[in-house]
C-alpha cells in the first residue's frame, strides 16, 4: 500500500510499504478514504517528539471502510461499514476507560513499561495512532490501509448521507476543541480567551459559544485564521499589534477572562523575551518546549478562573509562574482528548446542523501529495488552516 512515512526533521515521504495485518482478535483493518494533517503532526515533523524511527507511518485523524475483521469481538462492526476512528487507542476495560478517561487507557501502549514515557512522565502513556514509539509505535492512518486495535471500542459508524468531510474531524480536533471548552466549566455570561486560531482553537471557539460563553476572544497573528475566528463571533487580537494581557484586561473591565484556553502548545511563535530564551535553549537541546503561551494564559486569567490546555507539551519547562497560579486560585485542566467519550454526542450536533465542521478545511490533496501538504501546513499558515488528504483522488470533491 501507499503511506506517508517519517524519515527525519521535515522529511516525510509517500512510499510503498507492507499492508497491515490483523494481529489481535479485536483488530480490524480500515481502508482509509480521508485523513487529515494535525498541528500535533507538526510537532513530529519539526522533530520535537522523541522515539520516532525512520519509516514510521504518520497520521491519527482518519476514517474509511472496514475491510477485514479479527476473529473476536469487533462489536457490531461488519465488513463494509463506514467508520470514523478516534486518534487515541483505548481498550474499553481498564479503570481509566471505564470512567471515560480514554486517553489514559492503561492497556493500549504495548511499549516496554520502562520506556521513555514512564521515565519522563512517571506513568506510561496510552496508545495513539502514528505518534511515535512512546505512544505504542502504532502505524498511522495517512495511508491506504490501517490496523485499528480494540475496534469494538473506538471506531464509530457514520450514518448515511454525511460526507467524509462532515465527520472526519470527530477523530480529533472537534472533540479536542469541545473538551478544551468543557474544561473551562463555562457559566452564563463568561468570557473565554483562546490562544491559537489553528484548527483546535477554531473548534474551541465554536464549542465555547455552544457551551454558553457570552464572549470569546481569539488570539493569533495570522489574519486569515483571525478572520475565521471572527466569523464564529469571536473578538480577535493580533499579538503583533497589541500587548495581549493588557488588551484582555481592557476588554474584560479589568478582571481578566473567566477562562483561558492554550490551543498553541509547545511551539509558540513570537519574539517575547521568554519565548526567545526557550527557543534558544531548545535549539541546543537544553530544553524542549516553548511555554510562552502557558505563562501568558496564567498571567491573564482572572482570579479563581479556569485554565484549559489542549495544546500539546512534551517535556519540562522553567519560568512557570507558579506564584500567579497558586495565589490567584486558578484551576488547570489539560490532557490528550478522551475522544471516544464525545464522538457520538458531537456527531448528533453535526446531524442536527448545530455545527458544520467543514468550515475549517482550506486545502484538499491526494495522499500522494501528503509531503507537500505538511510543508504547506507548516510554512503557509496564513493561507492554510486544515489539509485533508484523500486516498482515492478520483472521488475527491
Ligand atoms: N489535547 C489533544 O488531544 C490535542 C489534539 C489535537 C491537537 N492538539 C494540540 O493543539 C495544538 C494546536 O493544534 P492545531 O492543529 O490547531 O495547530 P496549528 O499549528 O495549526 O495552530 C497553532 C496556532 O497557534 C498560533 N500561535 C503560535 N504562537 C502563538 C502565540 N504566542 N499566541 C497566540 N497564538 C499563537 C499559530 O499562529 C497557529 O495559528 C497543538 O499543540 C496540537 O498538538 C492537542
Ligand atoms: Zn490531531
Ligand atoms: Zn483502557
Amino acid at each position: 500500500m501507499r503511506a506517508l512515512t517519517w524519515h527525519g526533521k521535515h522529511d516525510v515521504r509517500v512510499e510503498t510499504v507492507d499492508d497491515p495485518k490483523i494481529v489481535n482478535p479485536r483488530d480490524v483493518i480500515i481502508k482509509v478514504s480521508a485523513t487529515a494533517i494535525c498541528g500535533s503532526d507538526l510537532h513530529i515533523y519539526d522533530s520535537f517528539i522523541p522515539s520516532m524511527l525512520p519509516g514510521d507511518i504518520l497520521g491519527h485523524e482518519f476514517m474509511g471502510e472496514v475491510v477485514e475483521i479479527g476473529k473476536g469481538g469487533s462489536g457490531d462492526l461488519r465488513v463494509g461499514d463506514r467508520v470514523v476512528v478516534p486518534f487515541n487507542i483505548a481498550c474499553g476495560n481498564c479503570r481509566p476507560c471505564k470512567t471515560g478517561q480514554f486517553a489514559g487507557c492503561d492497556n493500549s501502549n504495548p511499549a516496554d513499561k520502562a520506556d521513555l514515557s514512564e521515565v519522563a512522565y512517571g506513568h506510561g502513556v496510552s496508545g495513539i495512532f502514528g505518534y511515535s514509539h512512546m505512544t505504542g509505535g502504532y502505524a498511522g492512518g495517512q495511508a491506504e490501509l490501517v490496523r485499528v486495535p480494540y475496534a469494538d471500542v473506538g471506531p464509530m459508524k457514520v450514518p448515511e448521507g454525511l460526507t467524509d468531510e462532515q465527520v472526519l474531524f470527530l477523530s480529533d480536533i472537534f472533540p479536542t476543541g469541545w473538551m478544551a471548552a468543557e474544561n473551562c466549566m463555562i457559566e452564563p455570561g463568561d468570557t473565554v480567551a483562546v490562544w491559537g486560531c489553528g484548527p483546535v482553537g477554531q473548534f474551541a471557539i465554536r464549542s465555547a459559544f455552544l457551551q454558553g460563553a457570552e464572549k470569546v476572544i481569539a488570539i493569533d497573528h495570522h489574519p486569515n485564521r483571525l478572520a475565521l475566528a471572527a466569523q464564529a463571533g469571536a473578538e480577535v487580537l493580533n499579538y503583533h499589534d497589541v500587548k495581549v494581557r493588557e488588551a484582555l484586561m481592557e476588554m474584560t473591565g479589568g478582571r481578566g477572562p473567566d477562562s483561558c484556553i492554550d490551543a498553541v502548545g509547545m511551539e509558540s511563535h513570537g519574539f517575547a523575551p521568554d519565548n526567545v530564551i526557550d527557543a534558544a535553549k531548545a535549539a541546543v537541546r537544553l530544553a524542549t518546549d516553548r511555554t510562552h503561551v502557558l505563562r501568558e494564559v496564567i498571567m491573564a486569567c482572572r482570579k479563581g478562573g479556569h485554565v484549559s490546555v489542549p495544546g500539546v507539551y512534551g517535556g519540562i519547562s522553567d519560568k512557570f509562574p507558579v506564584g500567579a497560579f497558586m495565589e490567584k486560585g486558578l484551576t488547570l485542566k489539560t490532557g490528550q482528548t478522551h475522544t471516544q467519550k464525545y464522538m457520538a454526542k458531537l456527531l448528533d450536533m453535526v446531524v442536527e446542523g448545530k455545527i458544520d465542521p467543514t468550515f475549517v478545511i482550506s486545502h484538499r490533496l491526494p495522499l500522494e501529495q501528503a509531503a507537500e501538504g505538511y510543508k504547506m501546513f507548516k510554512t503557509q499558515q496564513d493561507e492554510v488552516t486544515k489539509v485533508v488528504l484523500k486516498t482515492d483522488w478520483k472521488d475527491a470533491a
